[in-house]
């Protein structure tokens, strides 16, 4: 059996202090073959600086995952191009962009996790191909052989999510939503075996919008005025998935939605 922990998008330094603190009781209490978690709102909440990303494997993230945010820090381009088989950004983006956006994930058993990273078109102010076409040619190709696919769906939508899910039900271990930072109650598996939420949620603030200081967001809705937002501060959430797969056939056993508080 394969267990992964994956975490919803670390929303700027509160949350990475949380993640580092959730990883390191969780850690120290179970035994996961891979951390995935999704970093594009890690630095300053918009974007990945390369000494957050750093700062996430040290806490014990084994891969960082992206959206539409990854490319808000210029640094992050060398990064992508040298550290690809630690941070993937969306497949899905035009051909040349820097980075890649799947990697093969050895276990110490030597299995392959392949993790997927995709990005969805619709409300999104992106500039991706298809997200079907893109996954569809990419499991038919280049990882027609591999078993343990979980993907990272990074979208706005939950019907774009959802329709994703189906489309791959039976065909990856795992889809999950990321992007829209509120997570979904609605955690199953699939008839063909594919684990899924329509989203995931964040890591951060609990007492913000998205992550950022309510007071700000507020004000721009009543203003109309782009004022700057400020990552929130106090409480910290933690919002992730605990997923077991079966090694043989890559299926999903189990899917377990994580919403905790963090103490302050
Ligand atoms: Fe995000
Ligand atoms: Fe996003």
């Amino acid at each position: 059996m394969i267990k992964i922990l994956f975490l919803g998008d670390v929303v700027g330094r509160p949350g990475r202090q949380a993640v580092r603190r959730y990883l390191a009781e969780v850690l120290s209490e179970q035994n996961f073959d891979l951390v995935i978690a999704n970093g594009e709102n890690a630095s300053g909440g918009l974007g990945l600086e390369p000494t957050s990303a750093t700062e996430l494997y040290a806490s014990g993230v084994n891969v960082i995952t992206s959206g539409n945010h990854i490319w808000n820090k210029k640094d992050i381009i060398d990064f992508l191009e040298q550290n690809k088989p630690r941070l993937i950004r969306p497949y899905n983006y035009p051909v040349g962009a820097p980075g890649a956006g799947v990697l093969k994930y050895k276990l110490p058993s030597r299995l392959n996790v392949c993790v997927i990273n995709l990005i969805g078109r619709v409300f999104l102010e992106t500039i991706a191909d298809c997200p079907f076409r893109a996954i569809d040619k990419l499991l038919n190709e280049e990882l027609a052989n591999e078993s343990l696919i979980f993907v990272d769906f990074h979208a706005e939508a939950t019907s774009e999510k959802m329709a994703m899910g189906w489309y791959l039900d039976g065909r990856v271990s795992a889809l999950v939503g990321t992007h829209t930072h509120v997570q979904t109650a609605d955690e199953r598996i699939f008839p063909k075996g594919t684990a899924y939420i329509t989203d995931v949620g964040m890591c951060g603030p609990r007492n913000s919008v998205i992550g950022a200081e309510a007071g700000v967001v507020v004000e721009r809705f009543l203003s109309g005025r782009p004022l700057r937002y400020e990552v929130a501060r106090g409480e910290m959430q933690i919002n992730g998935i605990i997923m077991s797969l079966d090694e043989e056939s890559g299926k999903a056993l189990s899917i377990e939605r994580i919403n905790s508080n963090l103490p302050l």
